[in-house]
This record gives C-alpha cells, structure tokens and sequence, in this order.
C-alpha cells in the first residue's frame, strides 16, 4: 500500500522531508511501472477521459469509469497510496450522493479520493471525512471548471486572486484534507500557498516551491504527443518508440520474417509423420 494518508500529511519539505512523488496511472501495466519506478502515490486521475479515453475534457468520466481503472490499478498491488479522483458532478449535488460516491471509488481500491475546488466544497468534504475517508484538495486551474475558467488558464496571476488561493488553502487544512494539489499557478502563489499550510502541497505546473510534483503518465513518458503543456517534463519518447516497434512487426510480418523457428510451436517428429500420413503434408 506505500503510505497512509496521515503519514502524507506530515510531508513538508521546509521540515526536512523529500518532496512527494506523485504519478497517474489508469491501468494494472502503468500501477506496476510507477510503483516499480519508486513513486510515492498514484493518482487515478480523472485525466483518464483525456490521455486513455480521447476525449476533449475531464468532464465526461463518471464513477464508474473511475471505479474500472481505480480496480485496474489496484489488483497491479502497487507499492504506493492510490488516490481515485473524484469525477466532475460526483460531489456537487447532495451530502448522500458525494459519500456514495467516495466509497465507491475506496470500495474499488483507493487509499483516499482527490477533489476539485476551494471554500464552496467544504460542506461536501466535511461529509467524505466524517464518513472515515481521506480528502486530498486540488485548487488553482481545476480542469472540471474548463467552462467556467474560460479555457485550461494559469490561476492566481493577480494579487487578490492569489489571497484567495492561500484563503482557500487554509480552509482545506483547516477541513482535514491530508494535503493539496495545486495546479498552474504563478511560482510565488504556490511558495505562497505552501507556506501558509502544514499539509503537503503537490504541485503542477506550479514552481518546484511545492512539498512534491505530480505528472501524467502519458506526458511524462512521451506517449501523449498531441498536446505538450509548459509545464511537462518528457523523460522518455514512448510514443517515437511504439511506433517505430509496430513499424518494425509490420515489416518483419509482410517480409515473413516473423515469426521464426524459435517463436513457433513444434510437434514430435512421431505425431508429425502421422499427421503426414492423413494429409499429405504438415505444413
Ligand atoms: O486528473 C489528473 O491527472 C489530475 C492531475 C493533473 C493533478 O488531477
């Protein structure tokens, strides 16, 4: 399982500690690739609807899709703590339906769930707490709010939005969430945000002032090629490598080279003179 939530909170770089390393992953092959690589915590993004399942935004996952990969990446029995990302209008509408909706995603192998947005979640997140389940926040760009941001912005670039940021910070502390995700916010907003609070903040697209960094999957090891954020590091081209290997099966299937003597089964020489014997040929 890796770390528990409450020994996540106590993570603060200006205390000494290493910063957190956080990944996504979305299926039982990338859960054993991050966990086999040292990442602290996967998060089972609701980046999923954009890297695996083609689509456009985040809002178009819903529980169950998260449940599918969440149960993917926990049957891999990674050696880390799996955060399930709460999808867009699983937590909006009423206390019921919000904790229903977290214990499905714990029921499907989470450690704790990941949410969106600032103060005007707090009553929802008091709930999922008093329910035994850990909350990890996520403020400044909230891609569930592509509609009401007005496109994938950077947030809290003017000084009073940033006072609501570090404002909105605290307030999630202050509500028991185990730590912060911040995304694409100026660097001193997030120096701002991580000062102000002793929960750890992960950040992206936020400065390295941050007590961990956090990427997709698809990004950072280059399979993602459509769309590369300032932000992204590539630290490999899986995308340039997959296709020049199915580039080369193409051709070694066309040229008959594949598959060969080694990669084929074989008969006993008895069995093949029999099956000779009815057809003629054995090949
Ligand atoms: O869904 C996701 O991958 C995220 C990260 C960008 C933090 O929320």
């Amino acid at each position: 399982m890796g770390l528990s939530a409450p020994s996540i909170s106590s993570v603060k770089v200006r205390n000494g500690a290493d910063p957190l390393v956080m990944v996504t992953a979305y299926d039982a092959p990338g859960a054993r690739i991050a966990s086999a690589a040292g990442a602290d915590i996967i998060l089972v993004g609701d980046s999923v609807a954009m890297v695996v399942l083609g689509y456009d935004d985040t809002l178009q996952v819903t529980v169950d899709d998260m449940v599918h990969h969440i149960a993917a990446v926990a049957r891999a029995k990674p050696n880390c703590h799996i955060v399930g990302d709460l999808p867009w209008m699983s937590y909006h509408v009423s206390p019921e339906d919000t904790v229903r909706n977290a214990a499905a995603l714990m029921r499907a192998g989470a450690h704790s769930v990941k949410l969106e947005g600032g103060r005007k979640r707090l009553p929802m997140i008091e709930k999922i707490i008093d329910a035994e389940i850990p909350v990890m926040g996520h403020i400044g760009l909230t891609p569930q709010s592509v509609h009401a941001m007005g496109g994938f912005k950077v947030q809290g670039r003017q000084a009073e939005q940033a006072r609501k940021l570090v404002q909105a910070a605290k307030s999630l502390e202050h509500a028991g969430c185990y730590a912060l995700v911040l995304e694409g916010v100026p660097v001193r907003v997030a120096q701002a945000v991580t000062e102000a609070v002793s929960i750890p903040t992960i950040g992206i697209g936020a400065g390295p002032h941050t007590d961990g960094q956090v990427l997709v999957y698809h990004d950072l090891l280059g399979l993602e090629d459509r769309m590369i954020p300032k932000f992204v590091r590539r630290y490999a081209d899986l995308n340039s490598a997959s296709v020049e290997a199915i580039q080369a099966f193409a051709s070694d299937v066309r040229s008959g080279a594949f598959p060969d003597e080694c990669e084929s089964y074989h008969m006993a020489d008895d069995q093949a003179a029999e099956l000779l014997g009815l057809y003629g040929h054995t090949d």
